[in-house]
């Protein structure tokens, strides 16, 4: 099972399945000198832990991370730092219930990796799904917070800002409301409205779509570069590679479709400081390459597909069947998938600084 590895010089490759020993994660290509203790990586960890609320899986997993290389005391300042080294992190399983998915093993669940692994590898770990599993994608968010430190300037966040057909009022958009809810909304009215209307999808053992939005405040001009090292495809690529995403866009996206030339042409003035932007639709990058605007990223996460009503599926030996997912499932895997987008942004401009560096100097 190749391609466990994103990235060219800040490079992470993940390694472990759902239901093994351990989950983990190797950074190579970060710079050395930077202060990196397990605290600063446990913080983001804790954002993205299973448990936390009834609205997200009750599978516990403390997500406890230990550094096992790449860091070391700094002979002069005592202050734990990163060598140049590769940084191998290491994430135990401990809550892992493989009973909950024995009555699956040789049924593909609707929605899932299930058949596809199985076409492709002969063989898949119906215990959780494996490597499909988003257990994995705790890996990243570990990963994530390395990434942050190389990037110290820039200010990775991410937000839900839809659930099912229900979208956020953007003019109440408060970055602190993030850490008040349960939902990661920055709408403290909306989270309060999600909090019945999710308990009501939840009850129904159903499930719900999400959007979430991801801003890097921040980002120098001149990240990205043309063709094929462009900063909107990293990304996108990046995002598309977190489970159940179905869709990206970087700044309006979708909706330059239907906008006019006027409109949608971020028009200019000269500052002090350079040029300024008189707006924003282009989500802070032009040409593959960063204009010095937020960037702005929105993807799609589709409902949870394990949900408790009967599914009609097939078995592995071809027949027809139903299947029911009594697993532990979240409801809305958007949710979580918020602490992961800042993870694989951070990873993605952590990267293209290195790059940029290489070139230009
Ligand atoms: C943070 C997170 C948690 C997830 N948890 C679940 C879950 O509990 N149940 C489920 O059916 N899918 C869950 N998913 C989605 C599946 O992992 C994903 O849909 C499945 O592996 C198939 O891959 P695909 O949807 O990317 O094609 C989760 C996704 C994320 C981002």
């Amino acid at each position: 099972m190749s391609f466990n590895t994103f990235g060219h010089m800040f490079r992470v490759t993940t390694f472990g399945e759902s239901h093994g020993v351990a989950i983990g994660c190797v950074v190579d290509g970060c710079p050395p000198l930077i202060a990196l203790t397990e605290a600063d990586i446990q913080r983001d960890l804790d954002r993205r832990r299973p448990g936390q609320s009834r609205f997200t899986t009750q599978r516990q997993e403390a997500d406890q991370v230990k550094i096992l290389s790449g860091v070391m005391a700094h002979p002069k300042t005592g202050e734990q730092v990163t060598t140049g080294a590769p940084i191998a992190l290491l994430i135990e399983n401990t809550d892992q219930r493989s009973k909950d998915y024995s009555e699956i093993k040789d049924k593909y669940r609707p929605g899932h990796a299930d058949f596809t692994y199985e076409a492709k590898y002969g063989i898949r770990d119906y215990r959780g799904g494996g490597r499909s599993s988003a257990r994995e994608t705790a890996t990243r968010v570990a990963a994530g917070a390395i990434a942050r430190k190389v990037v110290p300037g820039i200010n990775v966040r991410a937000a839900l800002v839809q659930m099912g057909p229900h979208a956020i009022d953007r003019g109440k958009w408060d970055w602190d409301e993030v850490g008040n809810n349960p939902f990661f909304c920055p709408d403290k009215d909306k989270a309060k409205f999600f909090e019945d209307y999710l308990d009501g999808i939840r009850k129904q053992g159903s499930s719900i779509g999400a959007v979430i939005e991801v801003v890097a405040d921040g980002v120098p001009a001149g990240f990205g570069a043309p063709i094929y090292g462009k900063l909107d495809s990293d990304i996108a690529a990046a995002l598309m590679s977190i489970n159940a995403v179905k869709g990206v866009e970087i700044g309006d996206g979708f909706a330059t479709a239907a906008l006019t030339g006027e409109e949608n042409a971020d028009e200019m003035r000269a500052s002090n400081h350079g040029p300024l932007f008189l707006s924003n639709h282009a989500g802070g990058i032009l040409g593959g390459i960063s204009t010095g605007q937020p960037v702005v990223a929105r993807f799609a996460v589709k409902p949870t597909s394990s949900i408790l009503a009967p599914r009609k599926t097939v078995d592995r030996d071809g027949h027809d069947t139903d299947i029911l997912t009594k697993g532990r499932h979240d409801p809305c895997v958007g949710i979580r998938a918020v602490p992961v987008a800042e993870a694989m942004v951070a990873c993605v401009l952590a990267d293209h600084l290195i790059r940029h560096r290489g070139q230009i100097g």
